[in-house]
C-alpha cells in the first residue's frame, strides 16, 4: 500500500461516514475468518516454521494484529494501551521505518508467546479497532478508513499465507496429516488438448480503475500495445505435466533457463512440490492429506522455472501479465477460491465455454517481471514499504488460487514470488503469438 491513503482521499468520497458500519462488519468477519483458519490446528502445529519462507500460524495471527496496532491504533487513538511493548520487535515483518525486528528465518523459535496469549492480543486489538471505527471524528476518519481497508486486505493476504505455510509444515511430517477432511469429489473432464482462445491485441489500457480498493502496485492505469495472441482456455493440468515429466522434462537442459537448470540440479527436482511417486503411480500431498494424482486438476506448486520449461517443451510460452489482464478483464470474479472451502484446485468443468479458470484454482505465472507500472510512486513513510520495495528479482502471478479469499481478488491483482518459489498455489496457462 502506498499512495492510496494520501492521494485517494479526495477521489474516494465513498469512504465517508456511511462506510463506518460496513467496515466494522468487515473487520469482525475478516478477523474471525483468520481465527477460524487456525482453529483446526494444535498449539504445536501453530509454532512450526518448516523453512525460512514459511511463518508459523501463530506468527501470522500476531503479525496481522500488530499491523492494526501500529498503523491505526498507535496513530489515531491517544488512549490506546499497547498490549505488550515487546510484540513490536517480534511481529514487525519488514517495515524498516517502524524499527528493528526478529529475523524472519527464526520465527519458528518463538515458543512464547503461546497461542493463548496471542489470542488475547487479537481480542484486545479487535475490540480497540471496533471502538476506533465508531469514535473517530470525520477528519481522522478520512485518513484512517483507507488504512483500515488496507489492514483488512493485508490480513486476507495472510489468510492465504496461513494455508500455504501450514501445508508445507504438515507435508514435512512423514505421517502426512490432514488439515481438513477430503472434499467431495468434483467430476472433471480434461479435454485431450486445450482449446485456444484468440485476442486481437492493439492499443489497450491496464491497471486498476474505479473507486474500490486496490493495492498501489496495480496503479497507475496506463496504455499498452499488444500484438495478436492466443491463450489456452484452461490452465495446464497434472495430466499435461505428467507428459512433460515422462518426456524427460527435468533431465533435458534445452527447456530450461540457466538459473532454472542450476536450481533443478541443486534441489534435485523431478516433479512439482508435494508430488511423490512409488515408481508407478503418483500421489499428491494436499491440505486433505496425501491423495492419488488427478490428471484433470490444474498442476500446482510449480516454480516459474518449471512453468517456463514446460511452456518451452510444449513449443509455447507464458503469457505476459498484460496479455493475461486484457484476456481476463471480462472474466467473472468467481471460481474455486478459498470460500469454496476445498483449498485445492479442481478439474476443468466447462470445456467449450471459452476462457476458464482465470480466477481461482491456481495463481498463474506470467512472463513478466514484477516492476513498477509507468509513473508509479510509492508513498513516503512506513506504509509505502508495503509493495514498492519488493520490485526486483520476482515474477508476477495472476488470478488467485483455491486458497485466496473471494472478496480479495481482482483481475488487476499482481501477486509476485521469486522464480524458484513453489510453495504458493502456483500453476500456469500457455500463450502463443497469433
Ligand atoms: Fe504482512
Amino acid at each position: 500500500m502506498g499512495n492510496l491513503f494520501v492521494r485517494d482521499i479526495a477521489a474516494r468520497p465513498e469512504l465517508d461516514e456511511a462506510t463506518r458500519s460496513a467496515l466494522r462488519r468487515r473487520l469482525t468477519a475478516v478477523r474471525r475468518q483468520t481465527e477460524a483458519l487456525a482453529a483446526p490446528l494444535s498449539p504445536e502445529d501453530q509454532a512450526i516454521q518448516s523453512m525460512p519462507d514459511v511463518s508459523p500460524t501463530k506468527w501470522h495471527l500476531a503479525h496481522t494484529t500488530w499491523f492494526f496496532e501500529t498503523f491505526l491504533l498507535a496513530r489515531f487513538d491517544p488512549a490506546y494501551r499497547v498490549f505488550d511493548p515487546h510484540f513490536a520487535y517480534l511481529f514487525n515483518s519488514y517495515y524498516e521505518a517502524v524499527g528493528p525486528r526478529h529475523p524472519r528465518p527464526r520465527r519458528g523459535l518463538l515458543s512464547r508467546p503461546g497461542v493463548e496469549r496471542i489470542g488475547a492480543y487479537r481480542d484486545h486489538v479487535t475490540a480497540a479497532m471496533g471502538r476506533l471505527i465508531e469514535t473517530l471524528d470525520a477528519a481522522s476518519w478520512a485518513l484512517a478508513a483507507p488504512l483500515i481497508e488496507l489492514g483488512l486486505h493485508h490480513e486476507q493476504q495472510h489468510q492465504e499465507l496461513i494455508l500455504m505455510d501450514i501445508k508445507h509444515v504438515l507435508s514435512c511430517n512423514p505421517l502426512f496429516p490432514a488439515y481438513l477432511p477430503p472434499p467431495p469429489s468434483v467430476a472433471g473432464t480434461a479435454p485431450a488438448s486445450a482449446e485456444w482462445i484468440e485476442f486481437s491485441g492493439g492499443l489497450e489500457t491496464i491497471g486498476h480503475r474505479g473507486s474500490g480498493f486496490a493495492f498501489d502496485n496495480e496503479t497507475p492505469r496506463h496504455k499498452v500495445w499488444l500484438d495478436p495472441f492466443r491463450l489456452t482456455a484452461r490452465p495446464v493440468t497434472c495430466g499435461d505435466y505428467l507428459a512433460f515429466i515422462a518426456d524427460g522434462g527435468y533431465r533435458r537442459s534445452e527447456f530450461w533457463l540457466s538459473d532454472g537448470w542450476a536450481t533443478v540440479q541443486q534441489e534435485g527436482w523431478e516433479a512439482p512440490l508435494y508430488w511423490r511417486s512409488d515408481g508407478r503411480d503418483w500421489a499428491v500431498f494436499t491440505l486433505s492429506g496425501e491423495q492419488p494424482l488427478r490428471p484433470d486438476e490444474p498442476v500446482c506448486h510449480v516454480s516459474f522455472y518449471e512453468a517456463d520449461a514446460f511452456a518451452k517443451w510444449a513449443g509455447k510460452r507464458l503469457p505476459t501479465e498484460t496479455e493475461w489482464e486484457i484476456a481476463g478483464r471480462d472474466a467473472p470474479l468467481t471460481g474455486n477460491l478459498a470460500d469454496a472451502g476445498r483449498y485445492h484446485p479442481a478439474g476443468d468443468r466447462g470445456a467449450g465455454l471459452g476462457l476458464r479458470q482465470m480466477i481461482g484454482d491456481v495463481w498463474e505465472w506470467t512472463a513478466s517481471p514484477y516492476i513498477p507500472y509507468p509513473r508509479f510512486r510509492a508513498a513516503p513513510g512506513a506504509v509505502g514499504e508495503y509493495n514498492g520495495k519488493f520490485m526486483s528479482g520476482q515474477m508476477v502471478l495472476r488470478g488467485g488460487a483455491a486458497v485466496t479469499p473471494a472478496d480479495h481478488i481482482r483481475v488487476t491483482y499482481r501477486n509476485f514470488f521469486p522464480p524458484a518459489a513453489r510453495w504458493a498455489f502456483s500453476g500456469l496457462r500457455l500463450a502463443e503469438d497469433n
